[in-house]
């Protein structure tokens, strides 16, 4: 596979009250297996909105999108589903941790459902890889920002996916467990073999990657 994500011309208008509005204008980009793109720019350029139509959560107006090999034009829900499972990862800078479950189960549950047979030993030795090994009965509500935030980390890469998405990572943490996450999702998804797409406004960040990309009203420079 040559790439482990290519968009070509891709476009996203949405409708609004006043009109369509013209969110990605002609977007192309592609990410090698195992490379890291970090996607800089201001906000409201059109960062988000790239992820989610990158990773599927939203289909394109135009263009194309092929992950992992697949084109996702057309694909049902089903489809989409059965072709991210186990293999492609988001992290959102809100966690999106399930509150009621513990730190162990937040990793656990998503390998179970995606069908893995080691599930116990793969979301421990993840949680381990954050440092996080000491904490697995612990509920996100007794977690500080940046342990929430390693929690997300190790349940995205605990699957080994081909590529993982991350918006805006280190958005809610501090600068000292911002750079502690972004240490790990960067040294894990390397390690792994994940190509990854950071989205961030944070520059020490944005460097870590293999290369930078800018997104400027909604065209990729
Ligand atoms: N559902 C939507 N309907 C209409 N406009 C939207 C919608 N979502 C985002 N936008 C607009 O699209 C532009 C890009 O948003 P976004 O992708 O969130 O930018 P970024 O992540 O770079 O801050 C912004 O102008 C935003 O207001
Ligand atoms: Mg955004």
């Amino acid at each position: 596979m040559e790439h482990a994500l290519k968009l070509t011309g891709v476009a996203l208008t949405l409708p609004a009250a006043s009109g369509p509005v013209e969110i990605l204008k002609g977007v192309d980009f592609a990410i090698a297996p195992g490379e890291s793109v970090s996607v800089v720019g201001p906000s409201g350029s059109g960062k988000s909105s790239l992820i989610s139509v990158a990773s599927g959560i939203e289909q394109a107006t135009a263009g194309e999108v092929v992950m992992l090999g697949a084109s996702l034009k057309g694909l049902g829900e089903d489809e989409l589903a059965k072709l991210r499972r186990g293999r492609v990862s988001l992290v959102f800078q809100s966690f999106h941790l399930l509150a009621t479950m513990s730190a162990y189960d937040n990793v656990r549950a998503p390998l179970e459902i995606s069908g893995f047979a080691d599930v116990d030993a793969r979301a421990k030795d993840a949680l381990d890889a954050v440092g996080l090994g000491s904490r697995l009965h612990h509920f996100p509500g007794q977690l500080s920002g940046g342990e929430r935030q390693r929690v997300a980390v190790a349940r995205a890469l605990a699957c080994n996916p081909k590529l993982v998405f991350a918006d805006e990572p280190t958005g809610n943490l501090d600068s000292k467990s911002g750079a502690m996450v972004a240490e790990m999702l960067f040294a894990i998804a390397r390690d792994r073999g994940a190509a990854l797409v950071v989205v961030t406004h944070d520059l020490d960040l944005a460097r870590r990657a293999d290369r930078m990309v800018e997104m400027r009203d909604g065209r990729m420079l």
